[in-house]
């Protein structure tokens, strides 16, 4: 089982390189650990999940609010949020050769001890030490007067440094959330598990304000876990692949007074972490009050008191929900591989075929009818090969629906609509293609 599952991670990476979702970050230059860049056809699965994220957050409620902050801050927002001091993971070094680890990630640890005991070479390994995992970058023009800044080490404190603003320029109430999409940086010690562990990746955060109570705070903080999980759930991902999992007091992060993880069944090493779901307290607001002299309170016109609301927060990675959209979706069934993703999320809806790529009539039928429906539905237009082989490629991307134009199509106005996940093919009318796609992706 553990092996086939090693096979069909090897199957994925090499499917998203050939068909456009996933490359290693600067691979003509020998790559860059734990940067990854997305294809054409990566770029439209994150696109889509960031995209159904906002719908969810945003767009369908009235109590949730975005912002789009600035990846380089002010160093001090580091400094008072706790980063600079406790965003730390335990780190040790192979004295024999130097590699580095984190201390807490024991299968990597004896993995790498057998590989010096097959030599028989010394084990040894340095005292565990913290290591800060902000990247630091420099910002200015003149060489001595650089300042000193990071990149953002999670996009939360874009938005508590910012919740002033938004309270005065919006018409939210608490409780109200504010939700942000964004890169973060991190030093990771050891990069891996293909694009899991990144230096560079996306997040999808909510920061949702409460009163400062415990029980609205677990009143929400339990809407928050099942909001999170239904959302992956309504996006296709398989129910018995995922599972909550509470952390334990000594490995919450510094500013968690409680923490939940939302975790798949990977291929690689089992349960691990997509999402994250926590009580900040009132952790964030009030060191920014603190470090900036700013009045962070919010005044309840309610109950006529005045208060630092607490945050309920809901952190999800989009690289690591692309990646486990991927790993759930991947299918070998007998004569083609296929990913089952949710049409929501596929990077092409539809693909236009002619029958015969060398017979006219058929070929400008079919791009008309491929130019009424690329501006209304993503489409995609293939005329290479035979009808199998392009059922073949288009099942290998994902899209849900194949339309080919047939000699039938000439007499009749209609085409056929073959269903990637059944492989059954109906006759529909052109006239009625878009609303047909439009009712199928509502
Ligand atoms: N604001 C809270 C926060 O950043 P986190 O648990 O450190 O919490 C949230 O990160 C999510 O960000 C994780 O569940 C994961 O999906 C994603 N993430 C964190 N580190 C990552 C990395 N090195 N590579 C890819 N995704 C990562």
């Amino acid at each position: 089982m553990e092996h086939q599952s090693a096979t069909n991670m090897e199957k994925i990476v090499s499917l998203a390189k050939r068909r456009g979702f996933i490359f290693p970050g600067s691979e003509m230059y020998g790559g860059l650990a734990g940067t990854w860049d997305y294809g054409p056809m990566g770029v439209e699965l994150k696109n889509n999940i960031k995209q159904e994220f906002w719908r969810a957050m945003v767009y369908s409620r009235d109590d949730i609010v975005g912002l789009d902050a600035s990846i380089l801050m002010n160093p001090k927002v580091w400094e008072a949020s706790g980063h600079t001091e406790a965003f730390t993971d335990p780190l040790v070094e192979c004295k024999t050769c130097h590699e580095r680890f984190r201390a807490d990630h024991e299968d990597e640890i004896h993995a790498h001890e057998s590989e010096h005991k097959k030599k028989k070479e010394k084990i040894e390994w340095t005292e565990p030490r913290k290591f800060n995992l902000l990247v630091e970058a420099s910002l200015g023009s003149v060489e001595d007067e650089k300042t000193k800044v990071y990149l953002r080490g999670e996009i939360t404190q874009g938005v508590h440094v910012n919740f002033k603003n938004v309270l005065n320029s919006t018409r939210v109430k608490i409780p109200f959330g504010i939700a942000q999409i964004g890169k973060a940086f991190r030093n990771e010690i050891t990069p891996g598990n293909f694009t899991f562990r990144s230096r560079e990746f996306e997040q999808m955060e909510l920061q949702w304000y409460v009163k400062p109570d415990e029980g609205e705070a677990a009143k929400w903080f339990d809407y928050w876990k099942e909001e999170r999980k239904k959302w992956y759930l309504a996006l296709g991902m398989s129910k018995e692949k995922l599972r909550f999992r509470e952390h334990a007091t000594d490995e919450r992060a510094h500013y968690a007074r409680a923490a939940w993880d939302i975790e798949y069944d990977s291929p690689f090493g089992g349960w691990k972490e997509f999402e994250g779901i926590h009580h900040r307290g009132d952790w964030d607001l009030t060191q920014h009050a603190k470090h900036s002299g700013a009045d962070l309170t919010y005044f309840d016109e309610e109950t006529k008191s005045r208060y630092i609301p607490w945050v309920i927060e809901t952190s999800g990675g989009v690289d690591r929900a692309a990646l486990f959209f991927l790993i759930d979706s991947y299918r070998e069934e007998e004569d083609r591989t296929v990913l089952k993703l949710h049409p929501k999320i596929a990077p092409i809806k539809v693909a236009v075929f002619p029958l015969l790529a060398n017979k006219e009539a058929l070929v400008s039928k079919a791009r008309e009818i491929y130019k009424e429906l690329k501006p209304r539905v993503v489409t995609s237009w293939d005329d290479r090969g035979n009808i199998g082989k392009r059922y073949w490629a288009q099942d290998e991307i994902g899209t849900p629906w194949c339309v080919t134009v047939d000699f039938q199509t000439l007499e009749d106005n209609t085409v056929t609509v073959r269903d990637r996940d059944t492989m059954a093919q109906e006759r529909v009318n052109v006239g009625e293609l878009v609303s047909y796609f439009r009712k199928k992706l509502a």
